[in-house]
């Protein structure tokens, strides 16, 4: 789908996003990204430079506020095509040392080399071009700086699985439709999901974007996957 309409989609949701993450979830999602958070492997002697692409209404930073271990010890930036969706996130986070900018991931107004840790939190399945978006992420990331992406996956437990499908496609469109008002943009969710390459395949696109010690984590069966790896 060509990103001006991806981002229609953002737009007409932004305000009940995180209302709704918290609904189609039963919560799931903050479990999933803290165990994210987590995963982040920074020398914290350093004052850390990070970069949070695809930010939404910044997720990721509250959680990493709320994460002692970085402390405040890092300047962060805040990525998204969206306005509504940062606007959202503005209200939200009131920091010194986070930036807000709105870009989309494919073409990034960073110089190379700039970043010691890079996330994405469910946005990668939304760029119009993952390829062209992971070489940007690579090319600003600093030598060994890491790449951290939280996204859905493909559940392989059959019995799992067909209660997700079953779940997926008929009651998160209807729980769209009855809290925002728009069934198009969950269906879209659903479809983005099933489109989304597997686990295997995104190791692999990774290995040939310059990436190297590549590893994933399954959560809740595959449904979210947490793909962690550094720049060469
Ligand atoms: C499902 S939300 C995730 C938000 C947040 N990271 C979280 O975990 O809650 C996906 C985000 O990706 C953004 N997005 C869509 N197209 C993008 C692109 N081409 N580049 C970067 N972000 C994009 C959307 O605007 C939206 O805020």
């Amino acid at each position: 789908m060509k990103k001006e309409n991806i981002n229609k989609i953002f737009q007409s949701i932004a305000d009940k996003y995180d209302f709704m993450n918290d609904l189609m979830s039963f919560g799931l999602h903050r479990k999933w990204k803290r165990k994210f958070i987590d995963l982040i492997d920074l020398n914290l002697k350093n004052k850390n430079i990070i970069l949070d692409l695809g930010c939404g209404t910044g997720d990721i930073i509250s959680h990493i506020n709320n994460k002692s271990k970085l402390n405040s010890n890092y300047l962060a930036y805040l990525v998204d095509p969206n306005i509504k969706m940062i606007q959202q996130g503005i209200k939200k986070i009131k920091k010194k040392n986070v930036l807000w900018v709105a870009s989309y991931g494919e073409k990034l107004p960073f110089k190379d080399n700039k970043f010691d840790l890079v996330t994405m939190s469910f946005s990668l399945r939304n760029v119009e071009n993952i390829k062209i978006t992971l070489n940007e992420i690579n090319r600003i990331l600093k030598k060994n700086g890491q790449f951290l992406c939280l996204e859905f996956g493909k559940v392989k437990n059959l019995t799992i699985g067909s209660i997700y499908k079953i779940y997926s496609d008929n009651f998160i469109p209807e729980l769209g439709k009855n809290i925002t008002g728009n069934k198009e943009a969950y269906k879209y969710l659903v479809e983005s999901i099933k489109r989304f390459p597997s686990q295997e395949e995104i190791c692999k696109i990774l290995k040939f974007r310059k990436f190297y010690n590549i590893n994933y984590y399954n959560l809740n069966f595959g449904i979210a996957v947490i793909y962690s790896c550094r720049k060469k």
